[in-house]
Formats: C-alpha cells, structure tokens, sequence
C-alpha cells in the first residue's frame, strides 16, 4: 500500500481509522525534508506499528520579520521522501484548515518559552506549542517524534505534555550532521558555499566546548566562545545571537558548580540565514578547576 495523503480533517479522519488497530507515531514537520527527518521517520518506525508524518509550514511560530513566506515548500519531493522511509500517513493540511477564522485561544509555553530561542523569537514556541497541540489532537498519535536539534522545541513540548496531561509519549532524535559537522535543517539551503564556511564555526565551538567539560561551566563556554570570536572576524562574519550552557529541564543557565547533563546551546546569522544548533554536555560539579 503506497502512503496515504490526507489534506483535511475528513481525509485525515478517515484515514487515521485504517490504523486503529496498532500503534501510530507522528513526525510533525514544516516539510523541505532532508536526511535529518529522514531519521525522524526511521526512528518512528521503530516505536509503533505505522508512522504519520505532517507537512504543514505553520505561520504561527513566525514573528512578521521573518522566513514564513520565503521558508522553502517542496511538497512533491517530500512526499517520495515520506514513502521511501516508509510513512503510512502523510498530512498535509493549509493553513485555512488549520485555523478556520474566529480562533482565539492558544497555548502558552510559560517562562520557558521565554529564554534562548524564545528571547530572540518571541511568542515562537506559543505558536509551536499551539500547533503541535492541534497536531496530536488531529492525528491522534500514541508516539511523536522531535529532533534533539531543536532541544528548546523539544523541552518545552514535553513540558507540555506533562502540564496539560496530553496522552502522546514524547521521543527526541539525535541531530544529523553533515560530514563537515553542520547540522542538518532546512535552512541551510540558504546557505553559500562561503556562507557555509563560516556556519561550521557552530560545531566546532560546540566540540570545543564539550572537550572542556570537566573544568565547568565558565571553561566550556570560554572554550565556545573563542571559536565564535574568531568567525566573527571570517568574511562572511558569525553575527552570535546567544551562547548559553542551561538546565535541560529548564532552559535556564546552569549555576556555577552545577553537575550532571546540561545543553550547551547557540544561534547565529551568517548573512540572512539564522542557525542553531546543541550539544548536550556532562558537569562534573564542584567549585571550578
Ligand atoms: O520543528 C519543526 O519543524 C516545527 O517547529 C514543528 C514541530 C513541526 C511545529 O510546526
């Protein structure tokens, strides 16, 4: 059976009846699929009878500055991606269908949603959090899969799944790189080849930072730090929106001594394009080295 493509909540309703049998994951997604959704969906294979993968760019999540009307829409390509890695269910609605005129109420991402990400883009995990609620309630998933790249995105979506009791396990994927280190996103394609050089400096100063882990928090984003210095000075230069080393359960800094798996996050802009990227990074604790 090839995948089944729903673009409204009839066809979707409908189709989401032929998997009530089993088990259903959902990989909610803005299409322009690459590897790194690819491994979304595989990873969903492996945590419940069939997969649903939605398509919907949700205008939402983006501030009126920003990438909504150029975001890239390669629907015709995303659905062979979704076949070959074997998704049963495709949705696909418009945003007509997702927010039908006279909508008022929306989900609030607390002060989490409020740092980092949420600082330089505010109201942005309101919108992702408001429709990804909408998602779950259409689709009606047992499992819903979420990249680790976007590890604020995910953080605050488990938290609300635990504050508002919704019945969908939440499972985060591993980022998928580039051989050069960059991390996958849609974004990229944005990208120049010169563009790309100086983007690398994101890996590399999450490495940096990584391999200094055992002296603490200040030496990890010491270490950083120097790397995103250093492209601020390349041609094209690094323009750092944040660096920050936070609590995974809160996304605040992590105090001085903190022990145990903190997230040592960026976000820059080469150019027009903006990027982030984390690594997850383990404090020994104690007074610093
Ligand atoms: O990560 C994304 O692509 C989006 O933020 C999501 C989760 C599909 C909600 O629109």
């Amino acid at each position: 059976m090839g995948v089944i493509v729903a673009d409204g909540r009839a066809e979707l309703a409908e189709a989401r009846a032929k998997f009530s049998g089993g088990t259903l994951a959902l990989v909610p997604t803005m299409g322009a699929l690459h590897e790194g959704h690819r491994s979304l969906i595989s990873l969903a294979r492996g945590h419940a009878d069939h997969v649903a993968v939605s398509i919907f760019v949700n205008p939402l999540q983006f501030s009126p500055n920003e990438d909504f009307s150029r975001y890239p829409r390669t629907l015709e390509r995303d659905l062979a991606v979704c076949e070959e890695a074997g998704a049963a269910l495709v949705f696909t609605p418009s945003a007509a269908e997702m927010y039908p005129e006279g909508r008022q109420v929306s989900v609030s991402s607390g002060t989490m949603g409020t740092l980092l990400e949420g600082a330089f883009r505010p109201g942005h995990f309101d919108g992702v959090l408001t429709v990804v609620l909408k998602l779950f309630n259409l689709v009606q998933p047992n499992v819903a899969v979420f990249g680790r790249k976007d590890a604020q995105q995910l953080a605050v979506i488990k938290r609300m799944v635990a504050d508002l009791d919704v019945p969908v396990t939440i499972v985060g994927a591993p980022t998928v790189r580039d051989p050069d280190g960059l991390a996958m996103s849609s974004r990229n394609r944005y990208l120049s080849a010169e563009d790309r050089v100086t983007a690398l400096a994101l890996s590399r100063a999450l490495t940096a930072g990584h391999g200094h882990a055992e002296l603490g928090p200040q030496a990890v984003l010491a270490q950083a730090g120097a790397v995103l210095d250093q492209a601020a000075k390349a041609e094209p230069p690094l323009e750092v929106d944040y660096l920050a080393l936070v609590d995974p359960a809160t996304f605040a800094p992590v105090p001085p001594g903190f022990a145990g798996e903190a997230i040592l996050a960026v976000a820059a802009r080469v150019g027009s394009t903006r990027l982030i990227d984390n690594s997850a990074v383990v404090l020994p604790g104690g007074p610093p080295a």
